[in-house]
């Protein structure tokens, strides 16, 4: 084959699966096998090999492949990307209606025209065509800026890498929502959850967090999909109506949702919201709302932006998502530290696509606040991401045959006697012994960001307690190989295994010995400052009140529950046979004596590092004095963003806190540690 054919068939072929391409993806109507575009894409594979002259970045072979960043690069949107005003009844609807006519000197009887859309749930994207070819693609960002992901929604087949019109605009910003659908995201977690892997808590999450990867290979294997639904910056081409851009969208090969309507007055938009309102569930997506648009671009111009949304649009949000079920039960948990939480049993529901069988009470107070009663209708709510709950009786089904909850005056777990402290609505179980308390207390002692004893799982403590050789958390320390053989399913391998983790965790940074001591209040990062201040679990057991208050970050209500935690005879013995055992209770001075480079920085790392763990850089922060913490919030002075960052760099993009990457990183501790 000359270049020349080459070159001609390469063009041929691209063309081919790119429409195949948009058949499959876009109009969701294939029109040859799995088997005959995977032969199309060899050959087209096989040529560009031949002729890498030819390979340019629209190609189909192009849409995986690209090597992973080291962070994403800002993208500044030609037009800003606004939000919008939301509505969450008929009355404001109308309200916006009478606005925009008061606005435009309009008469009230006028019946404006706008466009009515479904809002997607997912993550706002900008997608940028030079002469046609996808060059750029970033997230929503500040509005202002976003963050370039090109590689990433490349590899999103129903974006389009060329606009499909033999005479495209010179230069566009196409806007739409990236999405998991609703089986992909059920998929996904399923396998996360196999692979012991966090779970996301909802489909949006799961698509914010696909398209925020460092590395495309990771977004490739999401099943991702987009609906464009409007444009920002366009030069080479005229647009007239919201209406027409939809249309001409889907002309040109971008996937727009095809339940878009012209509404002639707000009483069509109205009728359109109520429909959808009932209608969405069944989508299999998810969709939070109807977005109204005022259908003509002249007159969106003349009413204009106000300080973050358009005056022309608004969002008409559909409320939560609902079932009603009845309550078979109402059963209480206890919690680590005694707490007892009502929890309805329900006859399982479908909410929204999931199934629910529980939902909290919360409390007392709450119970009583609903009138829930055992075997009473109920509507249960799931609201984004937030567990279910109760929101009301549904008193019409009463039969009389409910019967009231009683919180128990003892507790359900060990019938030691509950109490009800002043100030607090919640009971507690006041047994420290109690098996749940136990429990939950070796769970957290255990756990990654405390003890980290690898292999001691909930399971495993359930049955130690359960069998009686695990009291309180020391006992971890005094196991022996004869104890854990009498287990059932434990063999000597692991059990071997197991007795080394727990060897290993005796020489933890203090840090994690005073998180895992569970004290109320403390956590990762006030353990650390604790750790810092006092460097010996011995020196803050008999320190005042006072020097504990007056450590910067503490204050008075956690210095308290400290204080009062080390007061207790319980602790102090727990605290007595952890160091008999060998538990490490102090800690060296830092490694540069007296040098404090980092002193008063609040430093928050987010994605991986290549050339530590993270906890090793945290110690290090420490050291030099800083303070490593977990979220990022103004109080911030530092994230240090490694690979695959999370929410937490976006957050800190938001609040304009300083970001460095790793390598800078690892420059700025350099002259005081060796790395
Ligand atoms: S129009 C100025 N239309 O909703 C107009 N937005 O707060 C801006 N969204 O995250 C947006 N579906 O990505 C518009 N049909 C739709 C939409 C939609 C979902 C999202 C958008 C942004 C949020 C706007």
């Amino acid at each position: 084959m000359t270049e020349e054919e080459a070159k001609k068939r390469i063009e041929e072929l691209r063309k081919l699966i790119e429409y195949h391409n948009w058949r499959y993806y876009v109009l969701d109507s294939p029109e040859i096998s799995d088997a005959e575009y995977d032969a199309l894409m060899r050959e087209l594979l096989e040529l560009e090999e031949k002729f890498p002259q030819f390979v340019t970045p629209d190609s189909p072979t192009q849409r995986v492949g690209a090597p992973p960043l080291e962070i994403f690069p800002t993208y500044r949107h030609r037009v800003p990307m606004l939000s919008l005003q939301n509505a969450f009844s008929e009355e404001e609807l109308i309200a916006f209606d009478k606005r925009i006519k008061r606005f435009l000197g309009m008469p009230e009887s006028e019946r404006v025209e706008y466009c009515a859309e479904l809002k997607m749930d997912g993550l706002a994207v900008s997608l940028v065509y030079e002469n046609g070819v996808f060059t750029h693609g970033s997230t929503r960002g500040d509005g202002f800026e976003g963050e370039e992901v090109t590689p990433n929604l490349r590899t999103i087949r129903s974006i389009p890498l060329r606009i499909n019109t033999p005479d495209p605009p010179s230069f566009i910003e196409v806007r739409g929502e990236v999405i998991m659908h609703k089986r992909d995201f059920e998929a996904l977690n399923k396998q996360r959850a196999e692979a012991g892997e966090p779970l996301f808590a909802n489909p949006r999450n799961a698509a914010a967090g696909s398209v925020r990867q460092l590395d495309s290979s990771i977004t490739a294997q999401r099943k991702l999909d987009i609906f464009c639904y409007g444009v920002g910056g366009c030069e080479g081409y005229e647009f007239q109506t919201q209406y027409q851009i939809l249309e001409t969208l889907r002309d040109w090969g971008f996937k727009v949702n095809p339940y878009f309507r012209l509404c002639k007055g707000i009483e069509e938009v109205i009728e359109y919201c109520k429909e959808w309102m009932e209608k969405h569930h069944e989508l299999p997506y998810e969709t939070d709302g109807a977005v109204v648009k005022v259908n003509s671009l002249s007159l969106q111009e003349e009413l204009g932006t106000l300080a973050r949304s358009p005056r022309w649009a608004i969002a008409f949000k559909f409320p939560a998502e609902q079932g009603i079920t009845q309550v078979e039960d109402i059963i209480v948990q206890v919690g680590r530290t005694g707490t007892l939480t009502p929890v309805a049993v329900l006859t399982p529901v479908e909410v929204g696509g999931v199934t629910i069988s529980r939902a909290t009470l919360h409390n007392e107070d709450e119970i009583r606040r609903l009138g829930v009663k055992i075997k009473d209708w109920v509507v249960v709510q799931r609201a984004g991401e937030v567990i279910p709950e109760v929101v009301a009786v549904v008193t019409s089904r009463r039969t009389g045959e409910e019967k009231e909850f009683q919180m128990p005056d003892r507790c359900p777990v060990c019938g030691s006697e509950v109490v009800r402290l002043p100030d607090e609505v919640a009971y507690r179980c006041i047994n420290y012994s109690c098996p749940a308390q136990v429990k939950e207390r070796i769970y957290h002692f255990a756990s990654r960001d405390a003890m980290n004893i690898e292999g001691l799982g909930k399971e495993w403590v359930d049955k130690l307690v359960d069998v009686g050789l695990l009291k309180d958390s020391a006992d971890i320390y005094f196991l022996k190989l004869w104890d854990l053989l009498k287990l059932e399913r434990m063999g000597e391998k692991l059990a071997r295994k197991l007795l080394g983790n727990i060897e290993k965790s005796k020489n933890n940074e203090l840090y994690r010995l005073i998180f895992a001591l569970g004290i109320r209040h403390v956590g990762e990062s006030t353990a650390r400052l604790l750790a810092q201040h006092f460097r010996s679990l011995d020196r803050l057991m008999d320190a005042s009140l006072e020097e504990i208050s007056q450590i910067p970050g503490i204050g008075r209500v956690v210095g308290e529950s400290i204080y009062r935690f080390f007061r207790e005879p319980h602790n102090r013995e727990l605290i007595r046979k952890l160091g008999e055992a060998g538990v490490k209770m102090a800690e060296e001075e830092a490694v540069v004596p007296g040098e404090k480079p980092l002193e008063g920085q609040r430093i928050v790392f987010t994605g991986g590092l290549r050339s530590m763990e993270r906890s090793e850089a945290e110690e290090i922060v420490a050291k030099l004095g800083g303070i490593p913490t977990s979220s990022v919030s103004k109080n911030t002075t530092l994230v240090v963003v490694g690979e695959n960052p999370g929410s937490k760099y976006q957050k800190a993009l938001e609040l304009g806190i300083k970001t460095i990457n790793e390598d800078e990183f690892l420059e700025m501790i350099r002259p005081y540690v060796e790395v």
